[in-house]
């Protein structure tokens, strides 16, 4: 990691050091495999494929806005790491005679919303479908028995655990730069949208999230669970001598 200008860290990335899925894995996708996950990974390969002007002029806006340079480099780095994503899927699927989408009813919903967004309501939307996307890379992960797949899952959560992280803490520092009520109203709002947008990737990916053993209350409470975890406050007061 290194130290950027007025205090916005630029993280280590991948992007700069591209991960590669290693050699003599087997990959073998048996056909019931391939008809099983076909159409799903096709969805979400079209999710991580941008080049994400929308974010960028976003994010150039709000950093002159607040004199932190640093942070355009640490999103021109993010959406390099996704295109990169977006290429390991492609290649997966190309070597296994996937058909790649051009569109998708719920990629283009996701995209109009974004292109309406500011950086703050933008980062909402990617890191609640970053959220669920490792929960969905889980399941994709035990989907299968083809091993490539499985270190393939492992990598890309691996990445957006350190989007998540950076999103996260931004999110909660613009949020707590708000009047409490505004606060609240932002935390509901923002609930309300992650549950509603989990839904629907239940609904549309459900034969792979069940196959990875994600039934839709366990898929719900999961994805619940980890936006709790990264963007609701925490109020823990340790009481001296109460760590071991
Ligand atoms: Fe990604
Ligand atoms: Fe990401």
């Amino acid at each position: 990691m290194g130290d950027g200008a007025h205090g916005v860290c630029v993280p280590w990335s991948t992007a700069q050091h591209p991960r590669c899925v290693p050699h003599g894995l087997s990959d073998l996708l048996r056909p019931d495999e391939c008809r099983l996950i076909a159409s799903s990974i096709a969805t979400f390969q079209l999710g991580e494929q941008s080049e994400g002007r929308t974010l960028l002029r976003a994010a150039h806006r709000f950093a002159h806005g607040r004199r932190i340079p640093a942070l355009v480099r640490v999103v021109e780095l993010f959406i390099r790491e996704e295109q990169h994503h977006a290429a390991l899927l492609r290649a997966f699927m190309v070597d296994h005679h996937i058909a790649l989408k051009r569109t998708d009813w719920t990629d283009r919903v996701f995209r109009l919303v974004r292109r309406l967004a500011g950086l703050e309501l933008y980062l909402y939307i990617l890191i609640s479908a970053e959220l669920i996307g490792i929960v969905y890379d889980r399941a994709l992960e035990t989907a299968t028995d083809c091993q490539r797949l499985t270190v393939l899952c492992r990598g890309l959560v691996s990445d957006e655990l350190a989007h998540i992280g950076f999103e996260s803490q931004l999110l909660l520092a613009l949020r707590a730069g708000r009047a409490a009520p505004v606060q609240a109203l932002i935390r509901l709002a923002h609930r309300a949208f992650f549950a509603g947008t989990a839904g629907v990737v239940w609904l549309t990916h459900r034969s792979v999230l069940r196959k990875g053993g994600y039934r839709a209350p366990r898929f719900l409470r999961v994805c619940l669970s980890q936006h709790a975890f990264y963007l609701e406050p925490v109020n823990v007061a340790l009481a001296s001598g109460s760590v071991p």
